[in-house]
């Protein structure tokens, strides 16, 4: 399947469409203007202004560090770049949990300085509350359950999510839920491959997985990591589109020989 660049803009209804004709999702992660117009224009459907920012931006450990109006900062960069994906942004820990008035202010401020065109929140019935909340603003919502980074430390590790029926059921029943209330869309993480296409058949909604296999209606990746940007980084589920860290260290270090040897700037590169 081709990308369809007929679509002007994607919608959360072309989702929709897209899961009822059997059309795959792509989805990738962006945080600044320039790789957002790069990705945008190779015909992504959704970029995700993901809260995976804290760690492949700012170098930090987890995601629970970046704050609400960073997140806004990075999300407004992206929407400048962007002229036909569907833009999600994030919302980062602390801004919405717990709090479904907080979750509405922080989900509006998303809206309206970023200019995202839906928010993501990490969770099932815990945070239904916040979730029915901005939904009455119709704020669009994306669920994200399996795998949720922001809730590291209780989990204890980074290890798939969901093995033991217990988790799995709750997973179940957590995706109905989210569909129910009216999340418009579903992320799977890192769970096993076989719950995931059960999933993604038990509800109308398209499910995006990452790390969850193919039985879902479409697939996300963090940009760098697909990139080979972070070279680090190497799970099962990333297949690795380019290797840009290496491309980048030899044109770095080509320059650099360059200048050190006076052949930059040559006479066609000066005024
Ligand atoms: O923050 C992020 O990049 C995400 C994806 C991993 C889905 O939430």
């Amino acid at each position: 399947m081709s990308v369809n660049k007929e679509i002007k803009r994607v919608t959360t209804h072309t989702l929709q469409e897209f899961k009822e004709n059997g059309v795959k999702i792509s989805m990738l992660t962006a945080y600044d203007y320039s790789m957002a117009r790069i990705i945008d224009g190779a015909g992504i459907d959704v970029i995700l202004v993901g809260d995976s920012a804290s760690n492949v931006m700012a170098g930090h450990e987890t995601t629970l560090p970046i704050t609400l109006d960073q997140m806004i900062y990075h999300g407004a960069s992206v929407v400048r770049g962007v002229s036909r994906a569907l833009v999600v942004v994030d919302l980062p820990f602390g801004s919405y949990q717990g709090n479904s008035r907080l979750a509405l202010e922080s989900a509006i401020r998303i809206m309206k300085e970023a200019g995202a065109h839906a928010v993501k929140l990490e969770g099932g019935g815990e945070i239904r509350e916040s979730i029915e909340r901005i939904l009455t603003a119709g704020i669009p919502v994306m669920g994200h359950l399996g795998l949720t980074p922001q809730s590291i430390y209780k989990f204890g590790t980074y290890n798939v999510r969901a093995k033991e029926e217990a988790e799995a059921q709750k997973l179940k029943e957590d995706a109905i839920l989210l569909e129910k209330i009216g999340c418009f869309s579903l992320v799977l993480e890192k769970i096993p491959a076989k719950l995931a296409g059960e999933v993604a058949k038990s509800i109308t909604i398209p499910v995006i997985g990452i790390g969850a296999g193919p039985g879902v209606d479409g697939q996300v990746l963090v940009s760098h990591d697909m990139l080979g940007i972070n070279k680090e980084f190497r799970p099962r589920f990333v297949r690795r589109y380019a290797e840009m860290a290496d491309q980048m260290h030899h044109a770095v270090a080509a320059y650099i020989t360059d200048v050190k040897n006076r052949d930059f700037p040559n006479s066609t590169e000066m005024y």
